[in-house]
């Protein structure tokens, strides 16, 4: 898309090297070596560049300082690793660089990012409403994930049920990822039987790091969610590093609106990761004494190792027909609030799940599918209004809202 206009911030006095070859095809180069300077102005280009070596602030300080200010959330940046390190490549897209670009690089290379960038942001913006936030500014994706702390409770339900809703309101914009790399069964849910898998998804690095290539590694579901399975066995689900779901989540969030995760109930250093990055945790509870407990401990642990528990959303899933337990002892019990419940039925989610149909689309009137519908709005931040997911088959994700 040449004739953009891009901000290169280089601070070792090499701006040549980024400049020379974007010039040369067409695109307007303003450079600068002053960092302040560059986070100043990032809302004037289309695309900026950060290539920082030296100085005092660091390039990932710079590109989280970009990307924290909500006025350029339009602006892509690309970062230039001074390594071939993965780990530096990583600590850039946390920082939410939009690419990185390990030195030294070709110029063909850089020209073919730089390209995709625009091209993505673009296209994104073109599509987009996007999401809005409540100040009218738009809003970066979510990303949600449902972990609990012990099997059997309705995690699974939940994610399939939060991410099925979502997407028939953005259709083609939710990605639904199970990272219950066991034995997860959200393909189950959903009635579908994919190829490919997390898996195989992570065993190519390439498509760890291109949005485009990892859809191909996605399947739609009727609903325009797309999902991308567990691994088809527990060996090959071992093998899956953090680093591996880390990328993953960094690229699925440029490539989709909405990233739901169903995390398990197996913490290890992958769900970890996944409840680091997470936006929205949603953490379901069962009324039974032993799923407490386990919460409990869970809780305790995630403090103890500072993880993001905070933004948690604790839903009581009523598995039994029995209440045995009050919402006082529950809630004395975990030493948190009970935001949202999900109702007993005695047939409808095992009929979803035998049937493969999610109850927000199987059965949107029930009053277990509205509660489910509810809870979605809620954690993705999105104003209830038009709860039934049948108001507004088209309707945009109007009024998430921004992190923090
Ligand atoms: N509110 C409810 N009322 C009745 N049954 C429920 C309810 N919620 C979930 N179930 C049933 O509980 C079972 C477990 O649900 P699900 O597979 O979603 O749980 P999970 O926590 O993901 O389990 P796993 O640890 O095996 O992954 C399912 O058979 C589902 O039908
Ligand atoms: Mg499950």
């Amino acid at each position: 898309m040449p004739s953009s206009t891009i901000l290169v911030l280089e601070t070792n006095a090499q701006a040549a090297a980024i400049e020379g070859p974007l010039t040369r095809i067409g695109y307007q180069v303003t450079t600068t070596a002053d960092p302040d300077d560059a986070v100043q102005r990032a809302g004037e280009f289309a695309l900026v560049i950060v290539d920082v070596s030296s100085g005092r602030a660091s390039g990932v300080d710079v590109c989280r300082e970009i990307r924290s200010t909500a006025a350029f959330s339009a602006v892509p940046v690309l970062c230039m690793s001074q390594t071939d390190d993965v780990e530096e490549r990583v600590r850039y897209l946390e920082a939410g660089a939009d690419d990185v670009i390990a030195k030294p690089f070709d110029s063909r290379e850089l020209e073919a990012r730089v390209e995709a960038v625009l091209v993505r942001f673009h296209r994104s913006r073109d599509l987009a409403p996007l999401v809005r936030a409540d100040d009218g500014a738009p809003t970066r994706r979510s990303i949600i994930a449902c972990f609990s702390p012990k099997g059997g409770v309705g995690t699974t339900m939940i994610a399939v049920n939060v991410a099925t809703w979502l997407a028939s309101r953005a259709p083609g914009r939710v990605l639904i990822v199970d990272l219950d790399l066991q034995f997860g069964q959200v393909a189950t849910h959903l009635n579908l039987k994919p190829q490919l898998t997390i898996a195989e998804l992570a065993r190519d690095d390439q498509s760890l790091r291109e949005p485009e290539l990892l859809r191909a590694y996605s399947i739609e579901h009727a609903s325009g969610l797309a999902v991308l399975a567990a691994p088809g066995t527990p060996e090959s689900g071992r093998l899956i590093t953090s680093e591996q779901v880390n990328l993953a989540l960094s690229t699925a969030r440029t490539a989709y609106d909405t990233i739901v995760i169903d995390a398990g109930s197996e913490l290890d250093e992958r769900s970890l990761a996944v409840l680091e990055r997470a936006e929205a945790v949603v953490i379901p509870i069962a009324p039974e004494i032993g799923a407490l407990k386990a919460l409990h401990s869970l809780l305790e642990y995630l403090t103890e190792v500072g993880s993001a528990a905070a933004s948690a959303t604790f839903v009581l899933n009523h598995l039994f027909a029995r209440e045995m337990l009050s919402m006082k002892q529950i809630e004395a019990a975990i030493g948190t609030k009970v935001e949202a419940e999900i109702p007993y039925d005695p047939g409808l989610y095992l009929k979803a799940i035998n049937e493969g149909i999610p109850i927000v689309r199987g059965a949107p009137a029930s009053t277990p599918a509205r509660a489910l519908g509810k809870l979605a709005a809620a954690v993705a931040g999105i104003e209830e209004g038009s709860a039934s997911i049948q108001d507004d088959r088209r309707g945009r994700l109007g009024g998430l809202r921004r992190r923090g």
